[in-house]
């Protein structure tokens, strides 16, 4: 089978805002407790932070972080998580059914997460509490000195306000899940009062106004439409979530469902565009992909921890231990996110450590392990900077269940032009067929083949594990530049990564 490509400069799409790189930590499960944080761990920092773990987020070069939840942020009381450690309460957490101890809060994470290179996107509780409480923390987090809040942090040892940029107005707040789950008036009318009051306190921050919890949501996309009528000018982005699962083992019909992705990102972008018109705004509105990755594996393990045996610390929670064909929809994504980043300006892969994570721990104390996931993330993140270049591709295509035809090869280019770079993400989603392309890359005159990695297993099913990476990228010798024609031989099912320069 063979698919053509052309590649060229002028073809932009536009820069790719470094956020879209963004990943997610939530109070769930092992993430913070045995997973970022594990005080009696050899490799702890005198913080208690693991560093092999801080190594490893560093490796994937997250920029932004999400924090603290998710559902979790619903019914979160953020005094609750600042101050003396030994003075914090315990609190139950009714969103995973979890005990909280409180020892690591938000002056603790905003410490770690600048020790791993990134920034937190705060998200407040507009499910149990409301325009108040979101004030008070944005007061407390980014006020100089002199007030109440402000005082209090300095008091706890806080001197310099941490000064967060991103804040989500609450969670999933459709949601019949959701602690708090509001009407899409009610949602509007309080995230409309509380953008208001805290661009008062600080004007330079950037707001998520909450959109749907998934694309299949009885309300989608009349959520959306809906409260951003109240939200619109005060806010920054509307957020997406998603999450994917091969529950039906059609791993042929599985890897077509980032053209689901596609479609949702284009119909909010319509849902954006048809608010803006409607209120005769100059504004133009972006997107905040804050939850999006594969979440299937753990689910029925999880029903069963929250209804059998609730209230534990740090309970072994969506621990999804992910497969070759995971990280082929996870490269799947990040090419569809890459193609809409004209829009998308944000995205956390939710999430980040030992919940639905490409980095894991072992339970007890052992060594931290990299998922099949990790691989497609941290190459994109590490060569997809500079500008989307839109290639024209003309590909095969073959039948799915649900999806009709689809194309074999996806494929985006990020064109870096600090390095002189540039970088072609290809997946072959033919589960049986190599593939033959050709790549016209007359338009990157003088430009050389540099590298061509393929993460690619026989086994649809293979998982990484402790000490054990069967599914990694390796070099491969599969391309070859030929009188301004790169040819490459795409293995089925596989994800590439083709760089010139
Ligand atoms: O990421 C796990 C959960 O998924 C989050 O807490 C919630 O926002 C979503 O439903």
């Amino acid at each position: 089978k063979q698919a053509k490509m052309i590649i060229d400069k002028d073809f932009v799409i536009a820069p790719v805002d470094k956020r879209i790189y963004g990943s997610f930590i939530e109070h769930l499960g092992r993430a913070v407790y045995d997973g970022i944080y594990q005080p009696n761990h050899p490799l702890a920092n005198s913080d208690g932070f693991r560093s092999d773990v801080t190594e490893m987020v560093k490796e994937l070069d997250v920029p932004i972080i999400r924090y603290p939840g998710g559902n979790f942020v619903s019914n979160f009381f953020w005094e609750d998580s600042v101050g003396p450690v030994d003075e914090r309460p315990a609190r139950l957490d009714l969103a995973w059914r979890s005990m909280e101890k409180n020892e690591v809060g938000v002056n603790e994470f905003t410490k770690w997460a600048k020790e791993a290179n990134s920034e937190v996107m705060m998200a407040v509780n507009l499910g149990t509490r409301g325009v108040a409480d979101a004030c008070n923390l944005l007061e407390y987090c980014n006020f100089d000195k002199g007030t109440k809040y402000s005082n209090m942090r300095i008091a706890h040892g806080v001197s310099d306000p941490h000064n967060i940029k991103v804040w989500c107005l609450g969670n999933e707040m459709d949601g019949p899940w959701q602690l708090g789950q509001k009407t899409m008036e009610e949602y509007g009318r309080l995230a409309y009062e509380t953008a208001k009051a805290m661009k008062l306190i600080d004007p330079t921050i950037e707001l998520v106004s909450c959109g749907s919890s998934a694309q299949d949501m009885p309300t989608f996309p009349k959520w959306e439409s809906t409260t951003l009528e109240h939200t619109y000018d005060f806010v920054d982005y509307v957020s997406l979530h998603q999450y994917y699962g091969n529950r039906d083992e059609d791993s042929n019909d599985y890897l077509a469902q980032s053209n689901d992705m596609d479609d949702f990102i284009k119909t909010v972008i319509a849902t954006c565009d048809y608010v803006k018109a409607k209120k005769r705004s100059k504004k133009t509105l972006n997107l905040s992909f804050d939850e999006w990755n594969v979440w299937f594996h753990s689910n029925a393990a999880d029903d069963d921890i929250t209804e059998n045996h609730p209230w534990q610390v740090a309970p072994p929670m969506l621990e999804d231990i992910y497969t070759f064909e995971d990280a082929l929809l996870v490269g799947l994504m990040l090419i569809t996110l890459l193609r809409n980043a004209d829009r998308v300006k944000m995205a956390c892969l939710a999430q980040l450590v030992n919940v639905i994570a490409p980095i894991m721990t072992e339970a007890g104390g052992g060594i931290g392990w990299k998922q099949t996931i990790f691989y497609p993330f941290m190459q994109a993140s590490k060569y997809g900077r500079g500008v989307v270049l839109n290639p024209l591709i003309k590909s095969p295509m073959h039948g799915t269940k649900k999806h009709d035809e689809i194309t074999d090869i996806e494929s985006v280019v990020v064109y870096n032009e600090e390095l002189e770079e540039a970088t072609i993400f290809v997946v072959n989603r033919n589960l049986s067929e190599d593939i033959s392309l050709a790549t016209d890359i007359r338009g990157l005159e003088g430009y050389r083949l540099l590298e061509h990695t393929v993460l690619h297993h026989e086994n649809l099913k293979e998982t990484n594990g402790p000490g054990r990476e069967s599914v990694k990228p390796v070099a491969v010798d599969n391309s070859k530049v030929d009188s301004g024609i790169l040819h490459s031989e795409i293995k089925h099912a596989s994800w590439n990564v083709i760089r010139l320069g």
